[in-house]
Parts: structure tokens; C-alpha cells; sequence
């Protein structure tokens, strides 16, 4: 096998060498996101990600996470080499939503503004009026709701139902879920909190109605990670994947982080808090990625200006 110290050696001076910036996400492996943290880049939530990259002057972004993160970064940054460990690495929402079935729904709500979450695939970005991500969702929505506006939702049911029951918007939504919050159990949230009854609750708003229920914060991974460093509780039960781990430690190392239970835990399980396709990514495709320019992300033209005017009004939103 390969050595890591030397891979990680062989990475720093590609990034340097290929004028090269990292952008990873919080879920990907602690190598990767210690190596992000070391050479310049960031570890972020989605929303971050895409304004970091779009925002950075170097001539290639390396993005280490699933590939509507690399996608939303080539449409902010034609000009930008996007690189990604593995094209292989996509997100149960973006297959669930397929751009020709989702057109024919739109075509269906004709009276409707387009939300989509950014976890879908450009085709489908280029039919929206508005993109957003799990830390704007809500202010976008109740905006658009203030305004009389009735919303059209994809894909995520579960963030959709949150957002809808939290800002009143009328709303009709995509039946899309994450495959990796979808088994997040309740049941289990609660027995473990007798446990640790001083616990603080976090939970991704992509898990189901009845886990977000029984949160105390819910929020991007962001805005997870900053609520674990500002609550003074000791204990954490967190409904997200546990790639998040990492930064959290690092953030309270006085605090206990513990995953959320899941109907699979213990047993054999694909996905039970962890990302099968944002664990694709390692050290040894990223370098190869740097190294030889695979995994680059390509989207065309025409789809790419459709996508741009909806994710540029969703980072002015939020500006
Ligand atoms: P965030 O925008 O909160 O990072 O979420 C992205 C994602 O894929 C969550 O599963
Ligand atoms: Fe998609 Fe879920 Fe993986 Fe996030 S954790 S990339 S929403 S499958």
C-alpha cells in the first residue's frame, strides 16, 4: 500500500505545482479534511464550498465530496480547472431527481417558483428558479412566501416538510431522500438521550420529520458544527454523517460527540451515518486527480448559463 506521509507530501506539492486550492466537504475522511486545513483550502458545508471556490483565485479547485458540489463549482468558475477525486461520487437525492421527470413536474405547476436544493444535478439546477442549500433554505423560502409566492420543492421531502411546516409557504414536493439521513431513528435518539441526559440534540434537516422533532438545533453541517462550539452542554447526539466528527472534536475537546442511532447500527449497513459515495474519495484518487487531471468536471454551455442564474441569486441571497 501506499505510504501515507509521502501521499500526503506528493498532494502539497501538486496543489502548489498545479496553482491548486482544496474544497472539501465536512463528510469526507479526516485525511483529507486535515490536508485542506493545512494547505489553504476549506472543509465546509455546501453552501461555503461553493462560495470559497468561486471566490478563490487559483486556477484549479480540487473538490473532495460528491459530484453536484463539483458540478455547482464549475458553473460559478468555467474559467477554473474543477477537479474531483471520483466521478463516481454521487448523492441519492441528485439520482432520485431525474432532469426530464422533473421538467414534466414543473411543466405541471406552471404557477409555481422552482426551488431545488443543490444536491441535484445541473440539467435540473437549469430548471429552477432558485437554488438553495440546507443553511438558506428556510430564509429563501419564507422570503418567497412573504411575497405571496407558491413553491415548487425538490428533492429532498424531508427538508421540503420542514421547511413548509416552519414557514407556512404552500409548497409541493419532489418524494426524494438522503439515503444516510432517512435512517436516522427517533426511537433510538431518545433511548440515548436517557443515557446522556444532558445531551444537546443536533440534527441535519434531511433526516425524518420525527428525528427533527426531537432536535434541539437543526441545521446545515455548518451550522451543527457552530452550535456544538457555542451550546455549553458536555454531551452531543448528532443526526448527520459522522464525518462532521472530526471538526467537532477538534472545535470543544472537552466535549462528547456521540452518533445518533440508526436502524441498522451495529449491523451491516451501507450507509448508517456514513456517505457511501463521500467515502469514495481518498488520498490516493486526489493525488492521482491532481497529478494526471482526471475526474474533471465538465457541463455545457447552455446548461451551465441555465444553472448560474439560480445559484448566483442564491449566494447574493446570502450574502
Ligand atoms: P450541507 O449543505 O449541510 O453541507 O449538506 C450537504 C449534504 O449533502 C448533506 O447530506
Ligand atoms: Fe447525498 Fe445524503 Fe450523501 Fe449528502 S449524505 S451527499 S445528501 S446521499
Amino acid at each position: 500500500s501506499i505510504d501515507t506521509a509521502e501521499l500526503r507530501a506528493e498532494i502539497k506539492q501538486l496543489l502548489k505545482q498545479k496553482d491548486a486550492v482544496l474544497v472539501a466537504h465536512y463528510y469526507t475522511d479526516d485525511a483529507i479534511q486535515e490536508l485542506a486545513e493545512e494547505t489553504g483550502g476549506i472543509i465546509a458545508d455546501s453552501l461555503e464550498m461553493a462560495r470559497f471556490g468561486a471566490n478563490h483565485p487559483a486556477k484549479t479547485l480540487i473538490v473532495a465530496g460528491v459530484k453536484f458540489m463539483g458540478e455547482t463549482a464549475k458553473i460559478l468558475s468555467p474559467e477554473k480547472t474543477v477537479l474531483m477525486p471520483t466521478l463516481e461520487a454521487t448523492c441519492s437525492l441528485d439520482i432520485g431527481c431525474p432532469a426530464e421527470e422533473f421538467s414534466a413536474f414543473c411543466d405541471a405547476h406552471p404557477d409555481r417558483t422552482v426551488v431545488v436544493y443543490a444536491n441535484t444535478s445541473a440539467a435540473v439546477k437549469a430548471r429552477a428558479d432558485w437554488v438553495v442549500t440546507s443553511a438558506i433554505a428556510l430564509d429563501v423560502v419564507q422570503y418567497l412566501s412573504d411575497r405571496g409566492e407558491k413553491v415548487l420543492w425538490a428533492p429532498d421531502q424531508h427538508l421540503g416538510g420542514y421547511v413548509q411546516q416552519q414557514t407556512g409557504a404552500d409548497m409541493v414536493l419532489w418524494d426524494g431522500a438522503c439515503i444516510v439521513h432517512e435512517e436516522f431513528k427517533a426511537k433510538g435518539i431518545l433511548d440515548l438521550k436517557a443515557v446522556y441526559p444532558d445531551a444537546a440534540i443536533l440534527v441535519h434537516p434531511e433526516s425524518p420529520d420525527a428525528v427533527v422533532e426531537i432536535a434541539d438545533v437543526v441545521g446545515s453541517t455548518s451550522q451543527l458544527l457552530k452550535a456544538s462550539q457555542q451550546m455549553d452542554n458536555d454531551t452531543f447526539i448528532v443526526a448527520t454523517d459522522r464525518g462532521i466528527f472530526y471538526k467537532m472534536k477538534q472545535a470543544s475537546p472537552g466535549k462528547r460527540f456521540v452518533e445518533a442511532p440508526t436502524a441498522g447500527s451495529g449491523a451491516t449497513c451501507r450507509s448508517c451515518a456514513h456517505c457511501p459515495w463521500m467515502a469514495l474519495n481518498s488520498l490516493e484518487l486526489l493525488r492521482n486527480a491532481l497529478r494526471d487531471g482526471s475526474g474533471a468536471i465538465e457541463v455545457d454551455e447552455a446548461t451551465r448559463i441555465g444553472a448560474l442564474k439560480p445559484l448566483q441569486r442564491m449566494l447574493d441571497f446570502s450574502k
